[in-house]
């Protein structure tokens, strides 16, 4: 008998995905610029098998431009295709459908060569959540939001949308769980909103989020803050006591109040009141 790994509703949406996986040409995984690493499900690997992949890196509004072109040359370097946008400013849908046929190129090529009639690209879009999915497939299938019908293997509630000539994507996204092999991979994720921030200890993702920030972008703290970290100094409580002095928080029976701050300095990342910010710079 297998072992179960997994409790049973993950253990039905990693099937769901794998049976679409299986009726698609091409898996489009979307991952969020400011952490594509941290935030891909590397268990999709292991579903989709050998089928081709097409990275998305999503929100790159919200991510630090010389990062995301130092992340994309690394997916490139380790063999992905991949590319960059803001779905809310999107503007790459021929460039990706192009690159999925670019994919394709080979294969559909054997077919012909074999005589088996010209077959439209079928797409699944995939990711954690708060990548952009939803966003995504709305945007994609804007103009030719008509469903293409019902097909064999495809249940009632599987719609195919034509985006193309020769693309289709399925009209709902598999929702991957957010997987994360280490806690700096578990903090950029709750950093970009993919996992609730409060199911981690919010002190640690602050002196986490905060030491990354004094390390990488120095001038975000100092511009926001007027904050200058030593990192090599005893940081984190005067850094609580200086946000706190200059965002005039209110203090607790004269103590700073350390929940405060936190929410404080979090609020100012969900309002990328810092600017850009990408919160990993490679795949370590
Ligand atoms: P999901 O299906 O993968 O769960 O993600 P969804 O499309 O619902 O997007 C999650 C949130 O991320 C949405 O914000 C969406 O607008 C935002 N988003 C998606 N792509 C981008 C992007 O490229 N750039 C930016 N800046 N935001 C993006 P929301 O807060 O739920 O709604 P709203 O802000 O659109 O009102």
């Amino acid at each position: 008998k297998q072992i179960q790994w997994y409790p049973g509703h993950m253990a039905k949406a990693q099937r769901e995905i794998e049976s679409k996986v299986k009726l698609v040409d091409i898996v489009i995984e979307l991952v969020d610029a400011r952490a594509p690493f941290s935030t891909h499900n590397p268990e999709l690997d292991y579903m989709i098998k050998n089928k081709p992949r097409l990275y998305i890196l999503t929100k790159k509004d919200l991510a630090d431009p010389k990062a995301t072109d130092a992340l994309i040359a690394e997916f490139k370097r380790q063999g992905h295709s991949a590319i960059a946008v803001d779905l809310k400013n999107f503007k790459e849908e021929k460039k990706i459908v192009n690159m999925c046929r670019y994919q394709l190129k080979e294969k559909r090529e054997k077919e012909a060569a074999r005589g088996l009639k010209p077959k439209p690209i079928r797409a699944l879009v995939a990711g954690i959540p708060n990548v952009g999915k939803s966003t995504f497939i709305n945007k994609i299938a804007k103009r030719k939001a008509a469903a293409v019908g019902n097909k064999p293997g495809v249940t009632k509630a599987q719609q195919i949308i034509r985006v193309d000539k020769d693309f289709e994507l399925f009209d709902t996204p598999g929702v991957l769980e957010p997987k994360f092999t280490d806690i700096n991979k578990a903090m950029n994720v709750a950093l970009c909103g993919s996992i609730k921030m409060e199911i981690l200890p919010l002190d640690d993702l602050f002196i986490h989020a905060i030491g990354y920030l004094a390390k990488h972008y120095p001038e975000k703290l100092k511009e926001r803050y007027n904050l200058t970290i030593d990192l090599d100094s005893d940081w984190v409580l005067p850094v609580y006591d200086h946000i706190s002095d200059y965002r005039h928080i209110k203090k607790l029976r004269g103590e700073t109040d350390y929940d405060r701050v936190q929410e404080t300095f979090f609020n100012d990342l969900k309002n990328a009141s810092l600017g850009r910010i990408t919160w990993e710079l490679s795949d370590e």
